[in-house]
């Protein structure tokens, strides 16, 4: 394949050996386990760990989620690690209302399973967010009992149950043979050198559909929280069955929640990482889901995305331009004419050091949050 490097990327932290082999995750422990193994509480992280994971604990957690729902969770010295942890992540979590935070009552485990049976409720304007037994319900009009929205056609069509089924039996893949999309696993690999400067950070996997990115990211042990996040009921449902389908994925770092991109329910710089994979076109408004990622990376954190640019021979097509606007107001796609138009998105809210990588109508973009 041969792909086009646009820009240069600048003040990336060389990934030591141990990183670079980190993309095997055979080969690489979780982020959680290897994060800790520097630190003075080593002995006590490990055996958590395990106990976490052990089949016992998955029981006893189970039998209790319904009375563990009333125990408030409290940050104390001396709290074990894991609670810690658990207390930190949970932190990057807010409102989406006011952006205020939210107080957890709940399993303090993080995790597929866990977070969604917890309740939480803001702090400043009180209101209370649930889950299902798939995800963690965190947009404005979750818990709703008469109001409803409608999306754009372009966001719509994905809440479809039978578009969830189809979209990794074949939806995704026709991304390649129409628009030089190289596939998850090696568009995976090309995101990995923008991520480095984040590795051990938290990531969100913002639009991630049925999640083949979010497993990728959970799998690869390369981060210390990964949120799959999306608007779409469906697709949450779809990417936990695969979740819960495939053995070797870390769930104990790894959450599915359901949120609007332009009302993302996340502390202002918060997060180290956001990934978009085919999703900027489908949003009802790009600069609106980007103005929001500014928002909660942290300083020198990093966005990553693709989408397809619609040039070359395609820009002859007659009346593209001012046809695009009306394709736009009817589907609620945003059809991107040049790689400018994507570099003027990113810096007009707010993020640097844009860079661009091509193949055919395919495009990866990333920037960075300023520090
Ligand atoms: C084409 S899929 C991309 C999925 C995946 N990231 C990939 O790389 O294949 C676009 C996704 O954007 C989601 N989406 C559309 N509007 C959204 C919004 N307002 N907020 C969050 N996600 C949205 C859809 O539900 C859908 O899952």
């Amino acid at each position: 394949m041969n792909m086009r490097i646009k820009n240069k990327r600048r003040g990336t932290t060389p990934l030591s050996e141990t990183q670079m082999a980190a993309g095997s995750p055979s080969l690489v422990p979780p982020v959680a386990s290897r994060l800790t193994s520097s630190t003075p509480t080593r002995g006590l992280f490990k055996p958590l760990s395990l106990m976490l994971k052990s089949p016992l604990y998955r029981t006893f957690a189970t039998n209790n989620r319904a009375s563990s729902a009333t125990a408030t969770v409290e940050t104390r010295p001396g709290t074990n690690l894991s609670e810690n942890e658990a207390n930190g992540k949970k932190q990057v979590l807010a409102c989406p209302i006011c952006h205020d935070m939210l107080i957890w009552n709940g399993d303090p485990v993080f995790s597929v399973d866990s977070t969604p049976m917890s309740s939480l409720k803001c702090s400043t304007c009180r209101k209370a967010y649930s889950g299902n037994e798939t995800h963690l319900d965190l947009t404005l009009t979750s818990g709703s009992q008469k109001y409803s929205e409608y999306r754009p056609a372009s966001s719509e069509i994905f809440r479809s149950p039978l578009v969830s089924f189809l979209y990794e039996r074949g939806w995704r893949q026709a991304f390649s043979i129409w628009g030089g999309f190289p596939g998850p696993e090696r568009e995976f690999e090309m995101m990995k050198d923008y991520l480095k400067p984040v590795i051990g950070g938290s990531i969100i996997d913002a639009s991630c559909a049925s999640g083949l990115f979010s497993r990728l990211f959970a799998k690869s042990g390369l981060f210390s929280l990964v949120v799959a996040l999306d608007f779409s009921e469906s697709m949450l449902k779809q990417c936990y069955d695969y979740i819960k389908q495939e053995e070797n994925i870390f769930q104990e770092n790894l959450i599915l929640v359901r949120a609007d991109i332009a009302r993302l329910p996340f502390a202002s710089s918060s997060i180290d990482a956001v990934h978009a994979g085919a999703a900027l076109h489908c949003w009802p408004s790009p600069s609106a889901g980007v103005a929001e990622i500014s928002r909660i990376l942290r300083p020198g954190g990093v966005f990553v995305a693709t989408t397809y640019i619609v040039d070359g021979p395609y820009s002859l097509i007659p009346f593209l331009s001012p046809l695009r606007q009306n394709i736009g107001q009817i589907s609620g796609s945003h059809i991107y004419l040049s790689e400018r138009e994507l570099k003027d998105l990113c810096s007009t809210c707010g993020l640097v050091d844009y860079t661009c990588v091509r193949n055919r109508r395919f495009v990866m973009i990333s920037a960075r949050k300023p520090n």
